[in-house]
């Protein structure tokens, strides 16, 4: 018995050396370490002995099984190149490099704004997505039978509620917990239930603005926004305003600025206008202020609410909205 443990240890280590394959190397362990292995049947053989050679041969045999199984273990960490044992995964190994993360063209465009402007010192104002008709509309000036509602196609909840169709909703909400002067911004997602093309998304983004005090007027308005413009586009942006209909502003105006592409020539772009529809606004309406608890006859100011969408595309020269929401990490990786 002794002398097949030895016949066994010297095969082994001679067939083992010439091994330079994991195929093979694991065919040589099924061969003596396997269920049916040489090594495997003087094992089980053993419990036929007596209990004196039981104890000498089990031990031996016992040995033996150990020193071949961690010369396959070393075996296979040589072939496979790694000092890690078993897997064959090297944490310590270089890796290759791959891109960073990158922001969203909407994103990067949304700090940007933030920045600029809370330079002229407006807070960054948030309110829910999931909003009550109240604040979408009631508040807003926009009763239940107006036909300002079909304005905006709205994605309506079986509770009542809605998916806010503009961010106007945060100007309520705003007011009620600051009251006046106020000077704020929310940018945020809006839903719209409308047919995706090439320039329309059921959800895009807007920035809404509220500036309240007790003289403040459309001249703020629009250098607010000839410095905004000018600091996002990096050069002078001229603005002008066009008379508007929004039942939470009166008077309500539509501001549009300059084209940036043609300088005014007129192009694709701008319709051969050459300026290019920028974003709803006007003075807030008596009852808007009433519904925020502030005292029309001591406050008023300007409300403003743009896409950010179209600014991202006008900048990027981007010219389908969807890309924005794909998620496709080619088209982020470009900005
Ligand atoms: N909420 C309007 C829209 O979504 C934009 C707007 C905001 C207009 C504030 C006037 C004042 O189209």
């Amino acid at each position: 018995m002794q002398d097949r443990l030895n016949k066994i240890k010297i095969d082994f280590s001679k067939e083992l050396d010439s091994i330079s394959e994991p195929d093979n190397l694991r065919d040589l362990e099924v061969k003596y370490l396997g269920r049916k292995g040489e090594l495997t049947k003087v094992l089980r053989g053993l419990s036929e002995l007596s209990l004196e050679e039981k104890k000498t041969l089990g031990k031996a045999a016992n040995l033996l099984k150990t020193e071949l199984e961690e010369a396959v273990l070393n075996k296979r960490t040589e072939l496979e190149g790694s000092t890690m044992g078993e897997g064959s995964l090297d944490v310590t190994l270089p890796v290759e490099a791959f891109g960073g993360a990158k922001l969203n063209p909407i994103t990067s465009i949304i700090y940007e704004i933030e920045d600029i402007m809370t330079s002229m010192g407006f807070y960054v104002a948030e309110g829910p997505e999931l909003e009550s008709e109240y604040y979408n509309f009631e508040a807003l000036n926009i009763p239940q039978t107006h036909p300002a509602r079909d304005m905006q196609d709205t994605f309506w909840l079986a509770d009542g509620n809605l998916l806010r169709t503009h961010t106007s909703s945060v100007q309520i909400r705003t007011m009620l917990k600051f009251g006046a002067p106020l000077k704020m911004i929310c940018p945020g997602k809006v839903f719209r239930y409308e047919a995706m093309d090439a320039s329309h998304s059921h959800t895009f983004y807007q920035v809404e603005g509220l500036m309240l005090g007790e003289d403040i007027n459309i001249a703020h308005m629009k250098a607010i926004m000839r410095e905004l413009l000018s600091r996002l586009f990096a050069r002078e942006v001229e603005v002008r305003l066009r008379p508007g209909y929004f039942p939470f502003v009166e008077p309500g105006m539509e501001l549009d600025f300059a084209c940036l592409l043609c300088e005014g020539k007129g192009c694709r772009v701008c319709k051969q206008t050459g300026w290019v529809e920028f974003m709803g606004c006007g003075m807030v309406h008596p009852n808007v202020l009433k519904a925020g608890k502030i005292d029309p006859g001591k406050y008023q100011g300007f409300a403003f609410g743009f896409g950010v969408d179209r600014l991202a595309m006008m900048r990027y020269g981007i010219t389908d909205i969807r890309l924005f929401y794909e998620g496709d990490i080619r088209f982020i990786e470009q900005f």
